[in-house]
Parts: C-alpha cells; structure tokens; sequence
C-alpha cells in the first residue's frame, strides 16, 4: 500500500471557479477530502461549480463576488470562515483571459484585466494569509499563471503583463508569509484541454471555448500580422487536463509539500523545457492514462 495524499479536515476557497480550470481545481480539492468554497463573478457558475462536487458527496459552498472589490473578498471570506471555522488552501484563479495585443488594446481592457489578476489576487491573498495567521494555520496559496507568464506572445499584452506580474508576486508573498509557515506558489496552464462533461456538452453546440481575437475592421495600412500559434504541435507530449492541474494543486496543498514554497508548478508534457526551435514529431506513444477523479468525469476525446 503506498502512501495516500489527503486533504481531510482542509478547508478550500478557488477563486474564479468557473466550468473550467476553476471547477477542476475544486473539484480535485474536493475529491482529496476537502470541504470548498467556490467563488465567482457570475453567480451561475460558483453554483455550478458547487453542484458539481456535491453530486460526487463532496462538500462546498457558493460564494459569488468580485474579487477586486475589498468589501465582498471580506464578507465571502467571514461566510466560509462562520461556516467551516478556518481556511487552509486559497486557489488565486479568477482572470480575464483573451484581449489584445499592445498596438490594439484599450485602456479600459488592460486596467480591468490587471485589476482582477493583481488586486484580486493581493486582496484575496492578503485576508485569507490574516485569517489562517489568526488560527495557527499553516496554510498553502496556490497562484495559477499561464505560459504567458514566462515567455513571451503577441495579441495579450495585458494578460503577459498580469500574469507576469504574478510570477513575482507569488515569490514575494512567499517571503512575506515564510515567517507564519504558510506557502505560496504558482501553478502555470499551459493550453489545457477542457474535460468538464458540462463545458464539453456546452462547447460542442457553440462551437469553441472563446470567441476568438476580436480585430478592429479598420486596421491602418501598416499593420502586420503576428504570426500564428500551433500549441498542440509544439508539446512535447501531450496536453494536460483540468483533471491532471487538480492532482498537481492538490498535491501542492497536501502536508506532504510542507517546504514547497516560491515555485511554480508546471503540467506541460515537456513544453517549458523543450528548445525554442525544435519541433516534436508528429508520431508519439500517449502517456499513462489519466487518473480520473470520478469515473463519470472522464470525457474521452476531450476538446
Ligand atoms: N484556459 C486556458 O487555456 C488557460 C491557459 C493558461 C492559464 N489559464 C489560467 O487559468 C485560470 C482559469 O482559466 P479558465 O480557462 O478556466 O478561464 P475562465 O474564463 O473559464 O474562468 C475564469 C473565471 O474567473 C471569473 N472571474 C472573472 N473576473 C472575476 C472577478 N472579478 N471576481 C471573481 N471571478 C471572476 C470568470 O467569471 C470565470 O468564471 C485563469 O487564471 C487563466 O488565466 C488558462
């Protein structure tokens, strides 16, 4: 028998839990033994988010708000605390993904966008930290970035610039909250593909996860196109998975990384480490299969 990872008796909030990274997080915090609390913007979706685990018998909760506003990140933070007594993992995931690159963004865009990945971060941050120092407990935050936060691509210039940022923060707060034995990392996507049953069902009559980059009609004559992205062709192995993200975070929140702090966490099958100018084969052996968290999560084909 080996040994078993378990987050019993560990209270959870995901920010941003929507059907996607979010609920994935959450639901294999949930599923390692943890009661969550899920928050979102959109009401609907820290609903279904919750729906989700307690189909499964796990335990959650719904917190909508805004994570940029100080006053909400406070009232949901006292809902989880008057319901579970204390929190020990803060997933920093709510983001405004998508948006322009720096020749074609508004201001508007680019502040809102930094709003939500900064402030919320550094509030929801910053008052969960309070509350675990209050209770003695030696807490995990786990930051989720993106590729964007490490390299560099065109048509996102507001999200390079938060997710970037970011990277940083996390090792900053990591220092600040050493003293208390509370660790903070990052975990960085790199292109997932969705498994959520409900997304698919949902992405499979619109059509895509997102509607793709919105171009201005009237573009001056000196515009140049920025190339093109070709994700899947470049990974070494295979894309991750909402699912594989939930196992690696879960593992970052268990005991058994109790030292783990400053770092970020990659699910990338080799992509980060790969050489700029090398592309991977076209023919590979698939890996091991994915360990589900529920059989009936397990969406074979995927996105
Ligand atoms: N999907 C990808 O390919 C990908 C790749 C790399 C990194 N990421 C990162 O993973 C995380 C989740 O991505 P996703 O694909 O699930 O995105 P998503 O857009 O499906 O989910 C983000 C959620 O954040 C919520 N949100 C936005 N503003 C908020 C606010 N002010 N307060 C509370 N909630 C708010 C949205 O309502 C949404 O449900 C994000 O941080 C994203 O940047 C995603």
């Amino acid at each position: 028998m080996g040994v078993e990872v378990s987050l019993a008796d560990k209270v959870a909030l995901v920010t941003g839990a929507g059907p996607n990274i979010g609920s994935g997080i959450a639901l294999a915090l949930a599923r390692y033994g943890a009661q969550v609390a899920c928050n979102d913007l959109q009401e609907e979706a820290a609903a279904a988010c919750v729906r989700r685990i307690e189909r499964h018998g796990g335990e959650a909760m719904a917190i909508p708000g805004d994570v940029t506003d100080e006053a909400d990140v406070q009232r949901y933070i006292d809902e989880v605390l008057g319901r579970w007594g204390r929190i020990d993992i803060l997933v920093n995931n709510a983001a405004i993904l998508g948006g322009r690159g720096l020749l074609e963004e508004s201001l508007e865009f680019f502040n809102r966008a930094v709003e939500v990945a900064g402030a919320g971060t550094f509030l929801n941050c910053k008052h969960v930290a309070i509350s675990m120092i209050e209770r003695g407990i030696r807490g995990s935050i786990v930051n989720i970035l993106s590729s964007n936060a490490w390299q560099g691509a065109p048509g996102v210039i507001a999200y390079a610039f938060h997710k970037g940022g970011q990277a940083n923060f996390t090792r900053a707060a990591a220092m600040d909250l050493a003293p208390y034995g509370i660790r903070v990392n990052s975990y960085s996507p790199t292109a997932p593909r969705p498994d959520n049953p409900e997304l698919l069902a949902e992405l499979r009559t619109s059509g895509g996860l997102r509607p793709g980059p919105q171009s201005p009609p009237d573009r001056p004559p000196w515009w140049r196109e920025p190339g093109r992205f070709d994700v899947r062709r470049n990974m070494p192995m295979e894309p991750s998975t909402p699912t594989d993200i939930g196992h690696c975070v879960a593992w970052m929140c268990s005991d058994y990384a109790r030292l783990i702090t400053g770092c970020d966490f990659v699910i990338d099958g080799g992509a980060r480490a790969k050489y700029w100018g090398y592309t991977p084969p076209e023919e590979k052996a698939e890996p091991v299969a994915l360990i589900p968290l529920y059989d009936d999560e397990t969406m074979p084909g995927g996105f």
